[in-house]
């Protein structure tokens, strides 16, 4: 059941207030598939709490929407617990093997290709999902670990029907569902393609699902599971022979840990968001990108300022593209080398950086700028690289009636990440390690950090922007996207929607998106779907186009026909006591309200 938030008056009623919630609101879950949003819905309505539903969501999207997540992958669980009014992130980003190297997607001095790198054992990094699933249920849940698979081991066992972007994900797969036997022999049985409406049951992931239901996330990670993933990372592709063979050992499965984070606190015209810290960039980039947009008028329709003004694209492009000019280089995993977050949000260094967006003219392409000075430890300025990123992943966000909040940003990297299933085990492996820089960048004369270079151990940056929007101190709604780099823009339309252009959560969700994720790069735009309301009209793309913005094709034409992201949001409306959810078309977004 899809449901639109009544919350017309979004800014002046439902946020605005502080009052107390009724006493039983409903829980409520948002996820982009109807039967993953089912196995948490089953949970809240058994007695459970958002961690607990998380965690059924999460197990249950490993079976229906395999080619996103799933337990050879890794995620960012934001979790808000009521009674205590506190965030925590559990992160459970995969990790480098301790035999990882800076060089070894380079180990000739040429970056390897992408679709072969990505396609090779080399790529696989240590899978987080089920110790970061079973650490925030050990913490928070009421559940078992057992409880919260059942779910996902019937939809495994059963089958479920195909929906059509599985089956268009099957289709247009690059390669990723032929190459292994395994792989293919569950997503293209007898060599064709499952199509829409097939039937499809996983009984080897559902073995291995109840294996970790009776012993626990430790036998993923030790033991039979941990020695098949460790083998099956040793695939590579022919063409780069022994140097894609992946270099993850049993020690390094059994000695895998999740960390629990602060969250990263940022504001933006009197409202708080928590986000995430490094090792993603989702948080730092996000509040860098709301602190230069500050200063424009942004929703004020008669300054030019409204939803889709040539205005309004401009600023967010120019701000896009600043922000991501410092995460290319600044931003990597700082519990391996530390990021000068604390300049990065600076208003002092943010302020002159602002004011390089000018009104009616792309700026030059902007190098990264030099945060040192607000940091405790300076650390000089450098230029930036460009590298390819996968637009993938998932996302789903929880409310409970207790008003505990979940929301999971959760990947293997790439659409069906490397490809490569565990025989015997049912699960892909994901290409997280491609999230590295192939090409070291680290440069001690040119000032660069290599923020984002290999290391054992290290977690790659990530884009991955779980995000929780807070009023007079209260979390009001939680929210995030899957795709790549252009997650942090999604998740900056979706906040500009809500906070200056006054949307409800399902309107914001709607509403087209534009993204640009390099400081010389296109911009990308939506706008082909019925539902992506208001359109980004022709005038304003030919005015963004006369200011030099690129990616916009023809003057006269419509460029805005991207998919960018899928958005699930939930709502506490304080004022009425309701928890409400929103749910993005861009796949098969579903919510589910439980009584109860
Ligand atoms: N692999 C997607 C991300 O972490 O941003």
């Amino acid at each position: 059941m899809s449901l639109r938030s009544p919350c017309t008056r979004w800014l002046a009623l439902c946020l605005f207030s502080s009052s107390v919630l009724a006493a039983s609101p409903d829980g409520v879950v948002a996820v982009s598939h109807p039967a993953a949003a089912a196995a948490g819905a089953r949970i809240l309505a058994a007695g459970g709490n958002a961690i607990d539903a998380a965690a059924a969501v999460q197990f249950a999207l490993n079976v229906v929407e395999p080619q996103s997540s799933g337990i050879g992958g890794g995620a960012f669980m934001l979790v808000h617990l009521a009674k205590a009014n506190e965030t925590f992130i559990v992160d459970s980003r995969e990790r480098a093997p301790t035999k990882a190297s800076a060089d070894m997607f380079a180990p000739d001095g040429l970056p390897m290709s992408f679709p072969l790198a990505s396609t090779s054992g080399l790529a696989v990094g240590v899978p987080g999902t089920v110790r970061g699933v079973d650490t925030a249920l050990k913490r928070w849940g009421t559940k078992t670990l057992a409880d919260t698979l059942a779910p996902a081991i019937e939809l495994a066992e059963r089958g479920f029907r195909v929906n059509r972007f599985l089956a268009a994900d099957i289709a247009n797969d690059g390669g990723r569902t032929q190459r292994h036997p395994e792989t293919a022999a569950i997503f293209r049985p007898g060599g064709v393609p499952l199509a829409e409406g097939d039937w499809l049951v996983q009984p080897e992931l559902a073995g291995t699902l109840k294996r970790i239901a009776a012993k626990g996330a430790d036998t993923f990670y030790r033991g039979e599971i941990a020695r098949a993933i460790v083998k099956a990372q040793q695939r590579t592709r022919s063409e780069l022979g022994d140097a894609g063979k992946g270099r993850m050992t049993l020690a390094d499965l059994a000695q895998y840990r999740v960390a629990l984070r602060e969250p990263l606190i940022g504001r933006y015209r009197g409202w708080t968001l928590a986000g995430m810290p490094p090792p993603s960039s989702g948080g730092l980039t996000l509040l860098q990108m709301l602190g230069l947009l500050e200063r424009f008028p942004l929703g004020d329709a008669a300054q030019g300022y409204g939803f889709g003004s040539p205005k309004t694209l401009h600023v967010m492009i120019e701000a896009m593209r600043l922000a991501f000019a410092d995460r290319a280089v600044w931003i990597g995993d700082d519990d391996a080398a530390p990021v000068p977050r604390h300049g990065l949000l600076h208003p002092e260094y943010l302020a002159p950086r602002a004011a390089l967006i000018k009104a009616g003219q792309r700026m030059e392409t902007p190098q990264a700028g030099d945060p040192a000075p607000w940091e405790p430890a300076a650390v000089p300025p450098a230029p930036s690289r460009i590298r390819q990123e996968s637009p993938h992943t998932t996302h789903f966000s929880i409310v409970d009636r207790w008003g505990n909040v979940v929301s999971v940003t959760s990947t293997i990297e790439f659409t069906w990440g490397s490809g490569i299933t565990v025989p015997g085990y049912g699960f892909l492996l994901n290409n997280e390690l491609t999230d590295f820089n192939f090409l070291p960048a680290a440069d001690a004369a040119a000032g660069n950090p290599g923020a984002n270079d290999v290391a054992p151990g290290k977690r790659p940056r990530s884009s991955m922007a779980p995000t929780l929007l807070f009023r007079d101190g209260k979390p009001v709604a939680a929210y995030g996207s899957p795709g790549g780099a252009t997650i942090i823009n999604s998740v900056l339309n979706v906040t500009l929607n809500l906070v200056d252009h006054g949307m409800t959560m399902q309107q914001a969700i709607d509403a087209p998106r534009l993204s640009v994720t390099h400081a010389a790069g296109k911009v990308s735009c939506e706008g082909g779907q019925d539902f992506m309301r208001p359109r980004f009209g022709i005038a304003a793309q030919d005015a963004l186009r006369s200011q030099g913005h690129a990616g916009l094709g023809e003057t006269g034409t419509d460029a805005c026909k991207e998919t960018i992201g899928s958005v699930q949001g939930i709502v506490i409306d304080r004022a009425v006591g309701e928890h409400l959810g929103a749910a993005d078309a861009r796949r098969e977004g579903t919510v589910i309200r439980v009584r109860p």
